[in-house]
């Protein structure tokens, strides 16, 4: 399926997302943000309600569902993905470039920039790729700038990432380039586009890309942990001050599963394992979930369906509840009661 973009190029469509027309595009002007986001929006009202039928999930309004990511994923718009020359930010920019979406690349990897962006210039997709460090906030603020150069920047995904590999005593290099790229690089993403988004008339939104690691902590990558964790704090912060935006500017919490990118080959993992899904499948749940309205997008793969995954997320909130030692699903002392709680006899 093709569609006519806003400036003439033939591209493909993502089915189902794109819009037939480039939306309102007004003042694309860059903007600094002064005070709280309440005094931009007035006071924050009540929104969301529990779902019975899972107390874990909560049900958007229907007022706000279907519509709040179809109209932020639009032709002639700006996505801006860092972590972009590989892995899950390849094909997430690959999908917003299918949509008829201008793409920003950003990543400190220039060869595999160049690659990506060659993959999808010959789609006829807009492109511009920065030699972008997310850990960098000169950097930061000069790609927003050169996004807001390009056009209406409607998507921002935080996505660039790197493994921690290191426990408590790790050392300052590696404590310090973990912390600064996997959290201090959303920070200053949405520190940089955000007060623009809020001046927009255009529906936004912002995915960061956190871990499962994030939420159940398993012990050996401390510093990944805690960045990511630090991450899923910040970005639910973010999503509900942003509740007064009443849907138009959006955050979402993307957590994948083990997923086959550079990540693992860095491991010297050629070949996809069996448990792991692609990039690519990871792209289209995003999309898919994205587009249910979803802030926790929980990724499976081809190990841990949603069910394992929430099983043992409650184990750990419940360390609390029940008063057990911190991390208990990997304390030998509850080797057996956490076994049993998987086999559902907990
Ligand atoms: N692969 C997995 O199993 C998995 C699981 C959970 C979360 N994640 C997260 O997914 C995100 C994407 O990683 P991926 O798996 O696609 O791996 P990847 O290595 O294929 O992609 C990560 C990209 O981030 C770039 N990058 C690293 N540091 C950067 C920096 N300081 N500034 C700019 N770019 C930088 C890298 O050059 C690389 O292109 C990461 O945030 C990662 O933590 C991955």
């Amino acid at each position: 399926m093709t569609a006519l973009s806003s400036h003439g190029l033939q591209r493909a469509t993502y089915d189902g997302l794109a819009d037939p027309e480039p939306q309102s595009s007004g003042d694309t002007r860059r903007r600094s943000l002064h005070g709280p986001l309440s005094s931009v929006h007035g006071s924050i009202g009540k929104v969301d309600e529990l779902d019975s039928s899972n107390p874990l999930r909560i049900t958007i309004p229907a007022q706000h569902r279907g519509y709040v990511m179809h109209q932020a994923i639009r032709t002639g718009h700006v996505a801006v993905i860092t972590g972009g020359a590989s892995g899950i930010g390849r094909s997430a920019a690959t999908r917003f470039a299918a949509a008829g979406m201008r793409i920003v690349l950003a990543d400190v990897d220039e060869g595999g920039l160049a690659a990506v962006a060659e993959e999808l210039r010959a789609t006829g997709a807009d492109v511009v790729t920065l030699r972008t460090d997310v850990s960098n906030v000169t950097q930061v603020a000069a790609m927003a700038d050169a996004a807001c150069e390009f056009g209406p920047v409607s998507i921002l995904m935080n996505n660039a990432g790197r493994e921690g590999g290191g426990g408590i005593l790790a050392g300052e290099t590696v404590w310090d380039a973990t912390l600064a790229t996997n959290l201090l690089g959303p920070v200053y993403g949405v520190q940089q586009f955000l007060p623009t988004m809020l001046a927009a008339d255009w529906p936004c939104a912002i995915i960061n890309t956190g871990s499962k690691q994030g939420i159940t902590l398993p012990p050996g990558d401390t510093a990944y942990n805690v960045s990511k964790a630090g991450l899923n704090a910040f970005t639910a912060s973010l999503a509900h001050d942003l509740l007064p935006t009443d849907g138009r500017v959006t955050a979402h919490l993307l957590i994948p599963g083990f997923t086959f990118t550079g990540f693992t080959t860095r491991r010297g993992i050629e070949a996809k394992p069996d448990g792991a899904w692609t990039a690519d499948q990871v792209a289209d749940f995003m999309l898919e979930r994205m587009d249910a309205g979803d802030f926790y997008i929980l990724c499976p793969d081809n190990e841990t369906n949603r069910d394992l995954d929430i099983r043992r997320m409650q184990w750990t909130a419940a360390d609390i509840a029940e008063n057990r030692p911190a991390l208990s699903r990997w304390n030998p002392a509850y080797a057996d009661a956490f076994a049993a709680y998987m086999r559902g006899e907990g």
